[in-house]
């Protein structure tokens, strides 16, 4: 029994508090590499799923922390497809976010979990990280803020 941490990243900054959670962290990648920013954006807003490369879970893994930047404030493709994928029975859930703006993204939130929840899983917490445009990759207060989190469910 245990926790798993997955997300997709486009510009790294996912991927920086990921990887502060656990450097074993599961990195969801696309198989066609992203085009635009605007194409990239009506994808999410469409609600499309990507096709995703091949990847698992650790066995047993019973908490799954799940993180994704916010695009057009929604999902992103990567993470719908994810979603679509895997079977929540029993699991707990942590979402994490990344978004460049300063409101949490409530709907979001409350679709996402709405979502898991009809697979079986439960989602037991959410925090978003506000990030700066461009990139906040080496950012060393997103880290610190992953940490804390991650830290304060002492799971
Ligand atoms: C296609 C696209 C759409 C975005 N839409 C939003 C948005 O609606 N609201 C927001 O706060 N940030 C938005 N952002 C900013 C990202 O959520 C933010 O930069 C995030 O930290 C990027 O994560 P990543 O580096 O892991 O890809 C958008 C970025 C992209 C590329």
């Amino acid at each position: 029994m245990g926790n798993a941490v997955v997300y997709y990243s486009w510009t790294g900054n996912t991927e920086a508090a990921a990887l502060e959670i656990s450097d074993a962290a599961v990195k969801l990648c696309e198989e066609k590499q992203r085009g635009s920013f605007i194409g990239s954006a009506c994808s999410a807003l469409a609600g499309r799923r990507s096709k995703l490369r091949p990847f698992s879970l650790p066995d047993g893994t019973d908490g799954i922390f799940l993180g994704t930047p916010v695009w057009a404030s929604h999902c992103t493709p990567a993470v719908n497809a994810f979603i679509e994928k895997t079977d929540f029975t029993g699991k707990k859930v942590f979402l994490f976010f990344t978004l460049a703006s300063r409101e949490a993204p409530e709907k979001l939130v409350s679709s996402m979990k709405c979502r898991i929840e009809k697979k079986g899983g439960s989602v037991c917490g959410c925090v978003s990280f506000q990030t700066k445009k461009g990139g906040d990759t080496g950012c060393r207060d997103l880290r610190g803020r992953a940490r804390q989190w991650a830290e304060s469910l002492s799971l």
